[in-house]
């Protein structure tokens, strides 16, 4: 192996002790920070990212909320328990945790979250605040990838990222995110999905490649420009195991690349801390 590795989780704990701080700074001022997470179904992946954002909330100071619903819930049945957090001054920020079960209306359930409750920066109101470019919570995994790079010192500004996937809460928002004149991002980005010509061609231009697209093994060393720096942010299962989008082969090509766990994921969770503290010392 060639590559360097972007380790999220060290980066991920750094985050989390600044959090700590600051949710340490709240409570001497009275306020405890609060994150909720309404969980709907027996998606075992999904449980299983909702449990891991309740202990980083532990290990941080932050209080944490549930609701599990069962699948059979209906749309008014989940809108009021949207409300209820809404609602409930113990609670800064939460999250729906996406995907919903067949039946139940994304977009409606985003837009009833509170905007200045959204964690995740997926409420309508926020992605276009994103789109926008004025401050808002970002979405966690965008937000998460981009510091990561930074924080390796890999070349972003002026560079050419190639983005696959156009998913609602990766590849959509981190594309308008890299493209924006801010620092570590301010680059040329190409989106691209496993429904295009020549995908190979088109990521083999990247500077830096960011696989979002859900499939695993789909980044294969034959892809990739020699010493580019290669993001896997886009999961799939296998039973229990967690897959990569990106082969592990590809470390053998790259400059800097994720390991398949440890890289991505931890970020992810460790913005959704910090938006959680954003949202309480802006409620105060
Ligand atoms: N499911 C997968 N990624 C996400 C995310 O960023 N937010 C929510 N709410 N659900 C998800």
């Amino acid at each position: 192996m060639t590559a360097a590795l972007l380790d999220g989780e060290a980066l991920a704990a750094r985050i989390r002790a600044e959090v700590t701080d600051r949710v340490a700074r709240l409570r001497g001022d009275g306020v405890m920070v609060g994150l909720g997470t309404i969980l709907v179904g027996d998606d075992g992946p999904s449980a299983r990212y909702v449990a891991m954002k309740h202990a980083d909330c532990a290990e941080v100071g932050i209080h944490s909320a549930h609701a599990h619903l069962p699948a059979t819930v209906s749309q008014s049945e989940l809108e009021d328990t949207i409300a209820g957090f809404n609602a409930d001054p113990a609670i800064h920020a939460y999250l729906v945790q996406l995907p919903l079960p067949a039946g139940l209306d994304e977009e409606r359930a985003l837009l009833a979250v509170d905007p200045g409750k959204d964690v995740d920066g997926l409420h309508p109101v926020n992605l276009g605040r994103l789109v926008m470019g004025s401050d808002g919570p970002l979405p966690c995994t965008p937000a998460g990838i981009v510091e990561l790079l930074r924080a390796n010192d890999v070349p972003v500004e002026g560079r050419h990222v190639v983005v696959i996937g156009r998913g609602l809460t990766i590849g959509r928002p981190l594309s308008l995110l890299l493209a924006m004149k801010r620092p570590g991002c301010n680059a040329a980005v190409t989106v691209v999905h496993t429904g295009v010509d020549d995908l190979a061609g088109l990521v083999r231009q990247g500077d830096v490649v960011i696989a979002a697209a859900g499939r695993a093994g789909l980044v294969t060393p034959d892809m990739v420009k020699p010493g580019a720096a290669v993001v896997g942010a886009g999961t799939s299962w296998e039973g229990r195991k967690l897959l990569s989008d990106v082969d592990e082969s590809v470390a053998e090509v790259a400059g800097w690349i994720t390991p398949r766990l440890g890289g991505v994921g931890p970020m992810t969770r460790a913005m959704l801390l910090r938006n959680a503290v954003r949202a309480a010392e802006r409620s105060r």
